[in-house]
């Protein structure tokens, strides 16, 4: 079994590295043993640290690789869009299976590899795009395919659970704990993938496509970084017995007109302490998924770096080799479901909102009036000096007071008029921040 290696960075040089240290145990568990045809590159000669393998292997020639009559299976790891989807396509149409770790690439347009892939006849495998190491999409794609998944609810961002994670712990800033997350070598010289929340939504929109059956790109998934939150925000959280953590959450429900859907966002939001989502710390991955006959089940590991998701591609490597060996392909994709993807608006959540207000009779109710028009219920409600200072507390005598508002389940949309409406108050000097809560009250 001969396979052309597509990139020998980061993983792609772990990818080598194991298949040199496992190539017995690999060759017995395939049946066959595993050979490198040739290893496509950008700079030939870079130093690639005392790799064990025969330089000549590596090109730059990666579509003649490709191409090879003698090339079986092709490891895509060089990632972007192009020219990765091309050469992957071009693999497919061609017959080869295809192994691929590119999030980026799934969630643009997965559907022109499926497409490819059901033509060639050949597998397409890509565990390693979502939470690296973590064996979570097989779970999806097989063994969960006799159950219904009603709701992922996942941390699939490593950097940015690092980032919170020290945030809640230390009470810094977002800015100092990403420089502590730049120095520790977990966030890359440009964090905006991650801190942004785009390597997030890619993933969510892989998770989506498989737990319901339906083609969900990046498109549809609504996305928001973490670039906002505020040491207060997290300090806020804690108050409440809740941290803050970059959530993915893909949900099925009904739409406005009762059809059923799915609803794909990617978010800061607080999360009960007592939630298995809370205790995932550091730079770790975590993935909670719902299931009507299988119930609540958690796939928790390493969900970035190397050697994980080297491991993730080899365990894909051996599963496509062997049904090539064996003349069989995999089951190919299951988007039959073809659910519409629903607005953020009719996404149900709840919002934890702190105000800056005058401190003087009526305000509250003004306030609540304000939540009551857009049949917004609120759960709790808490007031403290503004600022920390002593002008609040209570008197009725014009200074400002901060009140915090945490509401019951809506559509986003609602809450979000219910903000849009409480800025424009006389009253409210200024709405502090807004933060989505879920995981139950
Ligand atoms: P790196 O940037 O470390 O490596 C990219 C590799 O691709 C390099 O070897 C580079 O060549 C090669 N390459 C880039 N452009 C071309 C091109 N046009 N032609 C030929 N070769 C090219 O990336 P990573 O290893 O970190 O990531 C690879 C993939 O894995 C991405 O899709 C990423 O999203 C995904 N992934 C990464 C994880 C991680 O922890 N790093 C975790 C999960 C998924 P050269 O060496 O010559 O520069
Ligand atoms: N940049 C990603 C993270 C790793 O921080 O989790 C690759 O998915």
């Amino acid at each position: 079994m001969r396979l052309a290696l597509l990139g020998c960075g980061t993983v792609g040089a772990e990818v080598v590295r194991l298949l040199h240290e496992q190539s017995a145990d690999l060759a017995a568990r395939i049946g066959a043993p595993l050979e490198i045809a040739g290893i496509a590159v950008r700079r030939i000669g870079r130093d690639r640290g005392g790799l064990p393998v025969d330089p000549a292997l590596f090109t730059t020639d990666a579509l003649g690789l490709i191409k090879r009559d003698d090339v079986d299976v092709v490891v895509e790891v060089i990632g972007g869009i192009e020219p990765a989807r091309s050469w992957l396509v071009e693999a497919l149409r061609a017959g080869k299976s295809v192994v691929t770790a590119n999030k980026a690439l799934l969630a643009e347009d997965g559907g022109a590899l499926h497409d490819a892939a059901a033509e060639g006849g050949g597998d397409l495998y890509y565990e390693a795009a979502v939470a690296g190491a973590i064996p979570l999409l097989r779970p999806l794609r097989e063994s969960l395919h006799g159950d219904r998944i009603t709701r992922v609810t996942g941390i699939v961002n490593g950097t940015t659970n690092f980032i919170l994670s020290a945030m809640h712990a230390s009470g810094a800033g977002f800015a100092e704990a990403l420089e502590e997350a730049t120095e520790l070598g977990y966030a890359e010289a440009d964090p905006t993938a991650d801190v942004e929340g785009f390597d997030a939504a890619a993933k969510a929109a892989i998770l989506a496509s498989l737990a319901f059956h339906s083609r969900v790109g990046a498109a549809d998934v609504h996305r928001e970084g973490i670039t906002e939150v505020t040491a207060a925000d997290v300090a806020s959280a804690k108050a409440m017995g809740h941290t803050i953590k970059l959530l993915c959450i893909a949900a099925r429900g009904a739409d406005g007109q009762g059809r059923e859907a799915v609803s794909v966002r990617v978010h800061p939001a607080m999360i009960p302490l007592t939630h298995p989502l809370a205790s995932v710390g550091d730079a770790f991955n975590a993935v909670f998924v719902e299931a009507d006959a299988a119930g609540q089940l958690m796939f928790y590991g390493r969900g970035a770096g190397g050697a994980p998701t080297a491991s993730a591609v080899l365990g894909d490597v051996v599963a496509v080799a062997r049904n090539r060996l064996a003349g069989v392909r995999a089951a190919s994709e299951s988007a039959y479901a073809d659910l519409p993807v629903r607005p953020m608006g009719e996404a149900l959540t709840r919002y934890h909102i702190s105000l800056d207000v005058a401190d003087r009779p009526g305000v509250l109710e003004a306030v609540a009036g304000v939540f009551a028009r857009h049949h917004v219920s609120i759960a709790t409600v808490r007031q403290g000096p503004a600022g920390g200072g002593n002008d609040g507390g209570g008197n009725g005598g014009g200074g400002d007071a901060i009140l915090v508002i945490v509401t019951h389940v809506a559509p986003d949309a609602a809450l979000a008029a219910t903000v849009r409406e409480l800025r424009g108050l006389d009253i409210v000097r200024s709405v502090a921040s807004v933060l989505r809560v879920e995981g139950g009250l």
